[in-house]
């Protein structure tokens, strides 16, 4: 290799927050990727460059003119946030990381984070771009449904594609860095690399995809299968036990001991049955986990609820129905209807068919859920639904993907309505031809970084029963963590398989950036 062929690896990132705090009646557990620990402490901190100067700090806010339309440019351009660091940069690297819409995401630029490690490791930049339609980057000034309509994975994918070809990066050279491109995402962004490496060939020389649920689905209720798997085995059992008693009762129809359920659970003013069934925050709670969580988080002290009984703990088969339901409803009675309602009406909180809440009709920007759900609503759907018969359900078999796909035209209803129905309406409809690649994704240069805790590894290419191998070009390593965990260098000293991972990703780098070849 002579030596103008210096490495030069670029590091783009991905991330998409889809986190929604409010709410019993939120339909949906959005994909997201962790976020940085500590990162407010981290952007207090000067940037200070390999040779000693000072750059600007972290939380520098950047503005690119992206195209509205990709499909149409004279439809003009709009303002993309992106936070740039190259504070690890060394004459002849170049970093690319995309999008966040959330301030923490920022924190992505730090070596605290994979991509910052690995940037640092190959002397690389970091971006951090913001995703169309989330945070402050709006093609247009709301998210109404006629707006939105700009809001495809195509038009994402194209953003990128956009960006990186014609990004000046405020660094010196920034206009024309001699160095690969990278991605790096997790989660949806995890998604999106895929995506995009399958979409557009060489626009990256190499891809990190951590916790990718890559194959779309209609009716995705494999989100609860890695949870059942691994949460403590009495829990599992009275949930499952409780959820049996409920959908039995629901359907059977008996208005008594119907109203003796709702009032067990202190929702007894909610109308319809699927918005008490339909609650399915307890298991939600298990997303919010990784290595590093203690006693304390949601879904233990959930757990707890149900399984310790006056200082006794049951043993693996759980108390039982009775004692269960009667632990699970005094739990939200004294504490979680609060967590979930805020004090609102209960009544209200959980209803999900008053088309005219704020929660459906306000279109004001940086409402990342409504955005996600445009997503969802036409493109993936991923519904998180009960299982099929056969296989234990730790949600009621009334919730269905109807359930979701109802609420699409509350979300859009100046686009959509019974003449013209949300794309994901007719079923199984969800990106069926695939036509990013799904499971089948096969491109050079793509590490896949899988949890076997994650509620969305059935999405990934380590779902069960797919099998698909590992190979040089296209790695894929599973580790006991959850959703992107090995995204953040923490979680990996916690949990030494989640930090094989990163190690193996680091190395992997390096060997595919010492082949780069600048043309
Ligand atoms: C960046 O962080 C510093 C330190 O916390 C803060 O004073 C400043 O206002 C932040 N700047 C922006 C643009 O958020
Ligand atoms: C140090 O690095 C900064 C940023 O890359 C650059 O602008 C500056 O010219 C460098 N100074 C020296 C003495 O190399
Ligand atoms: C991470 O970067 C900081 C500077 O931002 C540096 O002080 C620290 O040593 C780096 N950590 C590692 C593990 O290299
Ligand atoms: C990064 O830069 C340092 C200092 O110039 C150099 O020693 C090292 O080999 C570079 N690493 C890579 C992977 O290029
Ligand atoms: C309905 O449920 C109540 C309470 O569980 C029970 O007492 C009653 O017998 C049931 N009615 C019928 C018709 O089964
Ligand atoms: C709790 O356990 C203690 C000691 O075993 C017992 O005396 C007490 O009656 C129990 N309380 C309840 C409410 O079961
Ligand atoms: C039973 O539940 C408790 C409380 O959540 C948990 O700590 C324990 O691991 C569970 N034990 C078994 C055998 O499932
Ligand atoms: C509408 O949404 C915006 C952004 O999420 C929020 O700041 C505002 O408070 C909401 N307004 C109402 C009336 O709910
Ligand atoms: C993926 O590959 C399998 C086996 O070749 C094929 O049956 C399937 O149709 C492909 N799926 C998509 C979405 O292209």
């Amino acid at each position: 290799m002579r030596f103008a062929h210096l490495i030069f690896p670029s590091l783009f990132i991905f991330a998409l927050s889809t986190c929604a705090k409010r709410v019993g009646l939120k339909n949906h557990n959005g994909m997201r990727i962790p976020n940085v620990p500590n990162a407010e402490e981290l952007m207090q901190k000067p940037v200070i460059s390999r040779n000693g100067t000072q750059l600007p700090p972290y939380n520098t806010t950047y503005y690119f003119d992206q195209l509205i339309d990709h499909s149409d440019p004279s439809k003009g351009t709009f303002k993309q946030r992106f936070w740039h660091t190259y504070e690890f940069y060394e004459a002849g690297m170049k970093c690319l990381t995309l999008v966040s819409p959330s301030p923490e995401y920022i924190g992505y630029l730090t070596n605290v984070t994979s991509n910052g490690l690995l940037s640092q490791s190959q002397n690389g930049t970091t971006i951090v771009l913001e995703h169309r339609f989330f945070g402050l980057s709006n093609p247009l000034p709301s998210l109404t449904g006629e707006n939105l309509r700009y809001l495809t994975l195509q038009q994402s994918i194209d953003d990128i594609e956009y960006f990186v070809k014609n990004v000046n990066l405020p660094m010196p050279g920034g206009d024309h860095l001699d160095a690969p491109w990278i991605m790096v995402g997790g989660s949806y962004s995890g998604a999106l690399t895929s995506y995009t490496m399958d979409n557009k060939p060489g626009l990256f020389y190499a891809g990190y995809a951590s916790s990718a649920p890559v194959q779309a689905m209609y009716d995705y209720w494999g989100y609860f299968e890695p949870i059942r798997e691994n949460m403590p085995a009495n829990c599992s059992a009275d949930v499952e036990a409780v959820i049996e008693y409920i959908t039995e009762v629901f359907e059977g129809g008996n208005t008594t001991s119907i109203q003796e359920i709702k009032d067990t659970f202190g929702v007894g003013s909610v109308q319809h049955l699927d918005d008490v069934a339909g609650v399915r925050s307890n298991l939600w709670d298990w997303q919010d986990m990784q290595p590093t969580t203690g006693p304390g988080a949601a879904f233990y002290n959930f757990c707890d609820a149900l399984e310790v009984k006056n200082g006794t703990v049951a043993s693996a088969g759980g108390w039982g129905l009775d004692y269960a339901l009667a632990a699970w409803g005094a739990y939200w009675r004294s504490s979680y209807l609060e967590t979930m309602c805020g004090g609102e009406d209960v009544g209200e909180c959980l209803d999900s068919y008053d088309s005219t809440a704020t929660y459906f009709t306000n279109t004001t920007i940086d409402n990342p859920y409504r955005s996600w759900n445009w997503i969802l609503c036409n493109e993936l759907s991923f519904s998180q639904s009960s299982p099929p018969p056969g296989i234990p359900a730790l949600v009621s078999r009334i919730v269905q993907p109807e359930y979701d796909i109802r609420q699409c035209y509350y979300w859009y209803s100046d686009v959509f309505n019974a003449q013209n129905a949300p794309p994901m309406a007719n079923g199984a409809a969800a990106l069926s031809d695939q036509r990013y690649g799904g499971w089948n994704v096969s491109v050079d240069h793509l590490f896949f970084a899988n949890g076997k805790r994650d509620p969305w590894r059935e999405g990934t290419v380590s779902a069960d029963g797919l099998n698909i191998p590992s190979t040089e070009s296209q790695p894929i390593l599973v580790s006991d963590g959850f959703h992107a965990s090995d995204l953040i260098v923490d979680f990996g000293e916690a949990d030494p398989s989640v930090g094989a991972v990163q190690q193996r990703a680091l190395e992997v780098f390096a060997t595919w950036l010492s082949e780069w070849k600048s043309i």
